[in-house]
């Protein structure tokens, strides 16, 4: 038989899991939060600053992940670093949601480049979604900033972003490949 202490855990984990799910993501106040991010992802989550991502339409869940990886050092960039410092988890969940419910737009991309990187991107729609316009905790890639791509993917292959599956499969690519997949990428809708 289950001891009753085991039992009344189990029950306070439960509680706490329905309690946990109660309280939704506030994009309002994630707004309200927002405008220091905008000054460099973009007044509506598009960037127009070299190697800053656009946010705008970005799966919530992935967006939350980064910022809890930039606030815990898992993914290090000086600058992201020092904005979720001062961020509750709340505050980081009211971000996300922000920013994920705006429309993403395309960043455009060099056509010549584009038409090498398509089809190189058919393993990449196996976790990033048949579109490439990401779920969960894996990204949107299409009509991200073909510069940040780059870089990310860069990053990815050194080892100097940590990234699950990703840092492999940025060894595969060499850096014609980056270049072609990220031209691909940018100009998607
Ligand atoms: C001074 C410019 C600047 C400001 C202000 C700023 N960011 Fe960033 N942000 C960046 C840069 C540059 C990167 C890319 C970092 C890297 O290379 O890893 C980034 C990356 C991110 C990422 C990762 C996106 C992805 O696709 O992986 C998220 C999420 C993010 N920022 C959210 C925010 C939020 C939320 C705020 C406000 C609290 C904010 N940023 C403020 C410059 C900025
Ligand atoms: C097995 C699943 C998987 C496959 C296949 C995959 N990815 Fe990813 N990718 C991920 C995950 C998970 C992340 C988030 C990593 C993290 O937590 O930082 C990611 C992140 C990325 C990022 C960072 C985006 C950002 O906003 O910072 C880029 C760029 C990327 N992937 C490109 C690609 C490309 C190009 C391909 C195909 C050549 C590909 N991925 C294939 C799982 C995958």
């Amino acid at each position: 038989m289950l001891k009753p202490k085991f039992v009344s855990c189990i029950f306070l984990l439960t509680a706490l899991t329905a309690s946990a799910a109660a309280v939704a993501a506030d994009p309002v106040a994630g707004k309200a939060r927002a405008a220091v991010c905008q000054g460099c992802h973009g007044a509506d989550g598009v960037s127009a600053l070299a190697k800053t991502p656009s946010l705008a339409g970005q799966p919530a869940a992935y967006l939350e992940a980064q910022l809890q990886k930039f606030k815990s050092g898992l993914r290090k960039n000086p600058t992201m670093q020092a904005m979720v410092s001062e961020l509750s988890n709340s505050d980081i969940e009211n971000l996300a949601a922000f920013f994920a419910a705006l429309p993403a737009k395309s960043a455009g991309g060099d056509p010549q480049l584009a038409s090498a990187g398509k089809a190189k991107t058919a393993m990449c729609v196996s976790c990033h979604g048949e579109n490439l316009g990401g779920h969960g905790e894996h990204p949107r890639l299409a009509g991200q900033r073909a510069d940040y791509l780059v870089e990310q993917l860069q990053k990815f292959k050194q080892r100097e972003r940590q990234g699950g599956p990703m840092n492999a499969i940025a060894q595969l690519q060499s850096a014609d490949d980056i270049n072609a997949l990220a031209a691909y990428l940018a100009g998607l809708n």
